[in-house]
């Protein structure tokens, strides 16, 4: 593997920042580069600017500014590795060290023979069934390609004997999940079934879904978990998805692939899948980078199940704002648009439920009987202490005539159960960095213009207290922040990398204002130490007068944080 300093600048070598910002703004010829529309406001004349000489972009309306690196950061919501992940790839730079056969193909590569093997017998002569059962679910020829379905032929070597072909050795097959291995060698895992890629987020297929189109057997097989695939972390069509869920600033998610599609066909390209896999904290993050706002549409009969509904506070507590869209008795949303109309779909996501209204909802026969009341109580509640404060207050007037807690009461209850500021303990602290509110100030004003401007350079000392985060911010402040990561990763600085790292993973795990949350804590603190200080020393009377008016200043200024 190439050292930190060789990649980022083979990256620069050999990708051309208008290449990639070409692919996302409409681009014309300018003097010293490209000029377009700015992806980062709404604007009708173009003020964007893409200077090839210095591979970089301004913006001279809002002032947005910076590299290929902070272009992909910003507009996809990636954090820095993630975004050179997709750099390096594009610029054939190997970041990670992924297995290789003898003709230095990836797992990637043999997948991408795989699909496009697939989508050959679909449109082939083999394929005839699979395209008559495409045809009944309401998919037509235009949707092979957009959606680079595929048809695995009903043999047990057909797609193995095709990659033999291409000189992909046995083991890279079962490696990549194609195939299953008994005493006789090896044979395919995919027969007779209609094939969905699942691609991750820079577009490169990582696993299929195989639906039965006659005959038995499971309905659905998926490909195993792998080098390049991991379920838990990625969603099927986020792909194609992430810009609609930027633009409309909301995601659709549903259970199955067919439903995700659909949804796309009938203008819902918002829509992702989560995989058969219980919903996971991971997809909430890389959701929530994209928009807050979650609409889960999930079969009418699972909806209001108990897995279901943790699933979903484990989403909510991961920083999405999640909604529950009830469709009618058991239909999934491929039943409901074969039935209806996309507007009638646009009216049930205006009629979805936040969660906590949902979970009520669901609970509210077994409240009211006295026989289960408590119990259920109990169980409303256990969701609810995930969640914060503010998020549950929210829903006061609701939960209080539910429970039959009179207001008083319930508040109370409240404020003991749940969280005050809403932070995820379920993981395990970066090594060298367990500071989250502090890890979260630098990674928020690295990111943010707005947030730098807030901040004035004493507040470094007064606000954060280790080295590695005073050092970190003060470089935030001083440099170019734009460039300052990819400087730190040249330089091999892993320990301000990691501490952005974490601080981006804590900010998702926040919902409402993360600025504020974040610069209260840090505030709260900082003038809690001050203020124990001063009457410290005012139990020994060596407080000076200035000391005791301070310490009225802060009090009220601890008022002010401290709603
Ligand atoms: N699933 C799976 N394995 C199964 C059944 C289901 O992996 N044996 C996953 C698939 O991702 C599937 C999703 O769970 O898309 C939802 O399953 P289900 O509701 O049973 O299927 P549908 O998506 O509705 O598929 P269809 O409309 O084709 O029946
Ligand atoms: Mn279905």
């Amino acid at each position: 593997m190439a050292s930190n300093n060789n990649i980022v600048e083979q990256i620069q070598n050999s990708i051309d920042i208008a290449d990639i910002i070409g692919e996302r703004v409409k681009l014309r010829k300018s003097s010293r580069g490209y000029m377009g529309l700015c992806p980062f406001h709404n604007e009708h004349t173009p003020s964007f600017h893409v200077y090839t000489d210095t591979q970089s972009y301004y913006c001279f309306a809002c002032h947005e500014a910076g590299n290929v690196f902070s272009f992909l950061m910003k507009l996809d919501g990636l954090t820095f590795p993630e975004a050179l992940e997709i750099l390096a790839e594009r610029a054939g730079v190997a970041l990670k060290q992924y297995t290789r056969d003898k003709n230095s193909r990836t797992l990637y590569d043999v997948m991408n023979i795989a699909a496009e093997f697939f989508t050959k017998c679909l449109l082939s002569s083999q394929g005839t069934a699979a395209r008559a059962y495409m045809k009944r679910r309401n998919m037509g020829a235009s949707d092979v390609g957009k959606f680079s379905l595929g048809y695995a032929p009903n043999s047990w070597d057909a797609l193995t004997n095709y990659l033999r072909k291409a000189g992909i050795t046995d083991k890279m097959i079962l490696d990549a999940g194609l195939a299953l291995e008994n005493s006789r060698g090896i044979y395919d895992r995919f027969r007779g079934r209609l094939i969905f890629p699942v691609k991750d987020v820079a577009g490169r297929v990582i696993a299929f879904g195989g639906r039965v189109i006659d005959g038995d057997g499971a309905k659905y097989i998926n490909s195993p978990e792998s080098e390049i695939y991991s379920k838990r972390r990625n969603l099927y069509l986020l792909n194609d998805a992430r810009k609609f869920i930027r633009e409309r600033r909301r995601s659709i998610l549903v259970e199955g692939y067919m439903d995700a599609l659909r949804l796309h066909k009938a203008g819902f390209g918002e829509a992702v899948a989560s995989l058969g896999t219980s919903l996971t904290g991971e997809q909430a993050e890389l959701l929530s980078s994209y928009a807050e706002r979650c609409y889960i549409c999930y079969d009418g009969d699972t909806a209001g199940q108990n897995a279901t509904i943790r699933g979903m506070y484990i989403l909510q507590t991961h920083g999405l704002d999640v909604h529950v869209v009830n469709l009618p008795d058991g239909q999934d949303p491929d039943d409901f648009l074969t039935a209806n109309s996309p507007e009638k779909f646009e009216q049930a996501l205006r009629d979805a439920r936040p969660l906590v209204v949902q979970h009520i909802e669901v609970l509210r026969p077994k409240l009211s009987d006295p026989m289960t009341r408590k119990q259920t109580l109990n169980e409303l509640f256990s969701g609810l202490s995930e969640l914060s404060h503010d998020e549950v207050l929210q829903y006061k007037a609701q939960l209080s005539e539910a429970t039959l807690l009179p207001p008083s009461e319930l508040e109370k209850k409240i404020l003991h159960d749940t969280k005050e500021l809403h932070t995820d303990n379920s993981k395990a602290p970066v090594k060298a960095y367990d500071d989250l509110p502090e890890a979260a100030f630098c990674a928020m004003i690295l990111r943010s213009r707005e947030c730098r401007l807030k901040v004035k350079p004493e507040d470094i000392y007064t606000l954060l207290k280790s080295n590695t985060a005073q050092q970190t911010a003060s470089a935030i402040l001083d440099d170019n922040p734009d460039t300052l990561p990819v400087m730190w990763l040249t330089t091999g600085d892993t320990e301000k990398t990691a501490l952005i790292a974490r601080g981006e993973e804590f900010c998702r795990s926040i919902s409402g204002d993360k600025w504020q949350k974040i610069y209260g804590e840090l505030m709260t603190r900082a003038v809690n130490e001050r203020m124990n200080e001063i009457r410290a020393k005012m139990t020994t009377n060596s407080a000076t007068l200035s000391e005791l008016q301070e310490l009225c200043k802060l009090q009220k200024q601890k008022d002010m944080y401290i709603v």
